[in-house]
């Protein structure tokens, strides 16, 4: 059987172009160090952020062609809130501007933008552009784009645990039928696939609270180059080397 298939939009493509079938259908990527990045330039760190930011397009594009589906990027934790008060808000003032700026170009290249995280801290306006952004979108079915702003793993476990016991409280859900599949369902990214590939540019080697339920049987790629130099080759030799993995969750080969 050829090991290349049609693009997700249902359009012929020559094999130079179309997506390969044992690619990583989910890639979830922790976008790390572009404070190093700007210091090694001698610029403040919101310097290397708008370069990080300009790096997500590149990325985003290349998808469809890498047969990626479903791509969620890591832009905000729950732990970022402890930097200066000066980048916090550099970064809230980016991701506004980012999504205003972008949003016409994800919309016309049908891409599906979602939100995950707590948005509880985030200030009206941004909340105001992410809905937009998300209602913008919410036909396409291209590329599957999910944005984690405010997020980490435990918080979000934290969240759909209370969702999941006030369901219990209110006799919507019976305790004894709570199973592995029944947590899920409560995660902010219930609509979407486990990540395949969970990628973490910069060279630290910790998945610092991504995606801690949906990850527990990822491959995993740590990689030196930081997320300002990132390239859509590089996002390719990655979901190349991914192809090349053997997978097994848990059991044995026969
Ligand atoms: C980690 O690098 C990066 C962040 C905390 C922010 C990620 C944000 C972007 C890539 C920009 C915009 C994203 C969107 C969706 C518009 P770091 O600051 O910890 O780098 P360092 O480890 O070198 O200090």
């Amino acid at each position: 059987m050829s090991s290349w298939q049609k693009s997700d939009r249902g359009d012929a493509q020559d094999a130079s172009s179309a997506p390969r079938v044992d690619g990583p259908r989910h890639v979830a990527i922790i976008m790390d160090g572009n404070g190093r990045w700007a210091q090694a330039r001698g610029r403040p760190r919101l310097f290397g952020h708008h370069a990080g930011a300009r790096r997500v397009r590149e990325v985003v594009e290349c998808c469809p062609a890498l047969g990626v589906k479903y791509l969620t990027i890591f832009a905000f934790s729950t732990e970022n809130w402890k930097r200066t008060q000066v980048e916090v808000a550099g970064l809230m003032s980016l991701f506004r501007r980012y999504i205003a700026k972008e949003m016409k170009a994800l919309a016309a290249k049908n891409v599906r933008v979602r939100f995950i995280g707590d948005r509880v801290r985030l200030d009206a306006k941004l909340i105001q552009l992410m809905d937009a952004l998300e209602r913008e979108t919410e036909a396409n079915d291209g590329t599957h784009l999910t944005i984690a702003l405010n997020y980490g793993g435990r918080d979000e476990v934290a969240r759909a645990t209370k969702r999941l016991a006030q369901d219990v409280a209110a006799g919507k859900l019976d305790p004894e039928s709570v199973d592995e599949e029944t947590l899920p369902r409560y995660l902010d990214t219930h609509v979407l696939p486990d990540p395949d590939l969970v990628i973490r540019t910069s060279g630290e080697a910790r998945i610092s609270n991504f995606l801690l339920w949906q990850s527990a049987y990822a491959e995993y790629e740590f990689i030196d180059t930081l997320w300002p130099d990132f390239t859509s080759e590089e996002l390719a030799r990655l979901c190349r080397n991914y192809g090349s993995r053997d997978r097994r969750f848990g059991a044995v080969k026969t």
